[in-house]
């Protein structure tokens, strides 16, 4: 379903940062920074390039989608490699259901291949993000310690899942 006439994805602008904020605290509560996801979250910026904001046709902003660094490691603690987490992506309430979380997307992760990163998680609903290719994480091998395992999700280099060794998913400054 494409967005409604008018609406359209952009970059993030610097003075986006209080109504993206404001749009968080509506979406997920003001409680959200004691969320376990947030904690991977601290100290880390969100990858600049891939900062993602969607408008209405007055210019105001309706929805928010930004990505993290993160690195995987082996039992050993030895980085394998870098990934993304995606998220948090949250759409205006009043909004919801209109394709503007589709549009977000879509275009997060068009981006997000262009620059290279053929691997995202992100904690969330299958029934949900399934459509747009992920899949259960933890049966790969993906753990991220302090998050339900059920609901840690990962789309996978190749559209078929190409197997992944075991693996910890770590916040760091991978890139
Ligand atoms: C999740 C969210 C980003 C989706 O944005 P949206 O613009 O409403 O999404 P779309 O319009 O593109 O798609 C909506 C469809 O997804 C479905 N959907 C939304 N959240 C869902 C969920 N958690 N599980 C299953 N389906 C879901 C809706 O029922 C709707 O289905 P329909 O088109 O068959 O009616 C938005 O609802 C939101 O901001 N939610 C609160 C914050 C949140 O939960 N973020 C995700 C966790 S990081």
């Amino acid at each position: 379903m494409p967005m409604p006439p008018g609406f359209r994805l952009e970059a993030e602008r610097l003075d986006d940062a209080a109504a993206i904020d404001a749009l968080l605290d509506l979406a997920f509560g003001v409680a959200r920074h004691a969320k376990r996801s947030y904690s991977y979250r601290r100290d880390v910026d969100s990858v600049a390039a891939l900062r993602l904001v969607a408008r209405d046709p007055a210019g105001r902003l309706v929805g928010t989608l930004r990505f993290w660094p993160i690195a995987i490691e082996g039992d050993d603690g030895a980085v394998r490699r870098s990934a993304l987490l995606l998220g948090p992506i949250a759409v205006e309430p009043d909004l919801k259901g209109q394709g503007v979380g589709r549009a977000l997307m879509a275009e997060g992760l068009a981006r997000a291949a262009a620059l290279g990163h053929d691997l995202v998680l992100l904690v969330g609903d299958l029934a949900y993000y399934g459509q747009f290719g992920f899949v259960p994480a933890a049966p790969l091998g993906f753990v991220m310690p302090g998050e339900q395992p059920d609901r840690l999700l990962c789309r996978v280099p190749g559209a078929g899942g190409a197997p992944i060794p075991g693996v910890l998913v770590s916040m760091a400054n991978a890139h």
